[in-house]
């Protein structure tokens, strides 16, 4: 292994083995953040991810106004136990803009709660977020009374937010976004009698599960969610642990399946229904994988467990639907299988792929067709015959920190070095990839 700046080289191996745990979740860390600084109270947040794109939220809320302990520029570390104490509904105006950095669930779920406040704010972001759609938030963030306005008729940041008072609206959501449904449900807390989004596919369920944590219920049914506004969340007496990420322990999951003799043990995976839709697709491949006891859809809490994985060998298959979905963060190391599986693998119409921290089907077909994968887009779906024999070479990760954790696995199982470039975007959501890898390839 040669760590070189921002590039890391790796070679194949024969085998992984051991235990490892993965970092916090990403969506229910943003969520937490932003549930305990909005309520009354104190909540104490246990096993927060503290990668760059949680640390955008964090610094946003304690800008306006919530109490963070230990303060943001002192939480030193890829997680952390942090203790908020909530402004009660209130927000306070910032002294300048926030900047979301490269934060899609920042920046929608900001502009929901920002929606509903009395002054005016500015959300800024990179050059990728900036690039990234907002008219599906802003579009019915006007229908409940917000004045949002920004570059391209509000569709790309910088965004200012003039709130007040919110109306609630009963809204069909035009695409399938889980950041779409909790910036409205969010944004319905402050309006006026019900607000009612409803999906097309269901998505991420974490806003609805975390709500009644803070004493607001959200009614679901039928691909409905409906919030009541004007209630106060009220911090929860017991402290609040965030499980681990599914979306980081499935570079794993793919990467023990992969690597022939492979025994891996991921402890602590959060395993939420509506987030693991690439254990059904990597099963259906014939993925040895052994997913926790219990039963995720009862109960309305996240819960988690222990996954197990074995190399074997795998088969092509079908993605499409309500899987696309429900497997969107994990599509990149999902193509990396497909690489490596007998057969055809076909992944329908991904487009939301496009509009990710990079257009996720050109990164990922780019940097796997170099390395001698059968890949190819036709429009928004990627067909990949497999097996192939990947050769390693000089790759491009483009910003994106899926796409360099994707392709890092592919070189574990490509002949001769891979080099991946453009590696620190991990530490938006995995800190710790590299260590791990490291400690599993030694
Ligand atoms: C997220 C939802 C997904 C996902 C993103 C996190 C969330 O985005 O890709 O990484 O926390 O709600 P979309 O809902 O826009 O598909």
């Amino acid at each position: 292994m040669i760590v070189a700046g921002t590039e890391y080289t790796v070679e194949p191996v024969r085998r992984l083995a051991g235990s490892l745990s993965v970092p916090p979740d990403k969506s229910i860390s943003h969520r937490a953040v932003i549930l305990a600084s909005l309520a009354k109270g104190q909540t104490h947040v246990r096993r927060c991810l503290l990668a760059d794109d949680c640390r955008r939220t964090l610094t946003a809320f304690a800008r306006l106004g919530a109490a963070v302990e230990p303060v943001p520029s002192r939480l030193n570390g890829a997680e952390g136990d942090i203790v908020i104490r909530g402004c009660a509904m209130r927000l306070s105006a910032p002294d300048g803009p926030l900047d979301m950095g490269n934060s899609g669930t920042s920046m929608r779920l900001l502009l929901g709660v920002l929606a509903g406040q009395a002054f005016d704010s500015t959300l800024i972001g990179d050059a990728s977020l900036s690039s990234r759609p907002m008219r599906r938030v802003v579009d019915p963030l006007r229908q409940m009374g917000a004045e949002i306005n920004g570059c391209d008729g509000a569709n790309h940041a910088p965004l200012t937010v003039r709130g007040g008072t919110l109306r609630g609206i009963d809204y069909h959501m035009p695409v399938t976004s889980a950041q779409v449904k909790s910036a409205i449900l969010l944004a319905g807390l402050f309006a006026d009698g019900v607000t009612a989004v409803h999906e097309p596919t269901p998505t991420r369920d974490h806003t609805e599960r975390m709500l009644p944590l803070f004493g607001v219920a959200p009614e679901t049914e039928h691909g409905w969610a409906r919030v009541r506004g004007g209630a106060m969340l009220k911090a929860p007496d017991a402290p609040f642990t965030v499980p681990g990420d599914f979306s980081s322990a499935a570079f794993w999951l793919v990467a023990g399946s992969i690597v022939p003799e492979s025994e891996l043990v991921i402890r602590g995976v959060g395993f939420n229904p509506t987030r693991t839709a690439a254990l059904a697709i990597l099963t259906r491949m014939g993925a040895f994988i052994e997913p926790p006891c219990g039963a995720p859809g009862a109960g309305r809490m996240e819960i988690s467990g222990d996954f197990q994985v074995a190399g074997r060998p795998l088969n092509g298959t079908v993605i499409e639907g309500v899987e696309v979905a429900q497997a969107i963060d994990e599509l990149p190391i999902l193509m990396v299988a497909a690489c490596c599986a007998h057969g055809r693998t076909v992944i329908r119409s991904a487009e939301e792929l496009r509009v990710k921290e990079t257009d996720r089907i050109t990164s990922m077909v780019t940097g796997l067709s170099r390395m001698g994968a059968r890949i190819q887009a036709e429009r928004d779906d990627v067909i990949i015959e497999g097996p192939a024999t990947l050769i390693g070479c000089d790759v491009d990760s483009f910003g994106d920190h899926r796409t360099a954790m994707s392709l890092l696995i592919a070189g574990l199982v490509a002949a001769g070095r891979t080099r991946v470039h453009g590696v620190e975007c991990i530490g938006i959501s995995y800190p710790n990839f590299l260590d791990t890898l490291r400690q599993l390839t030694r």
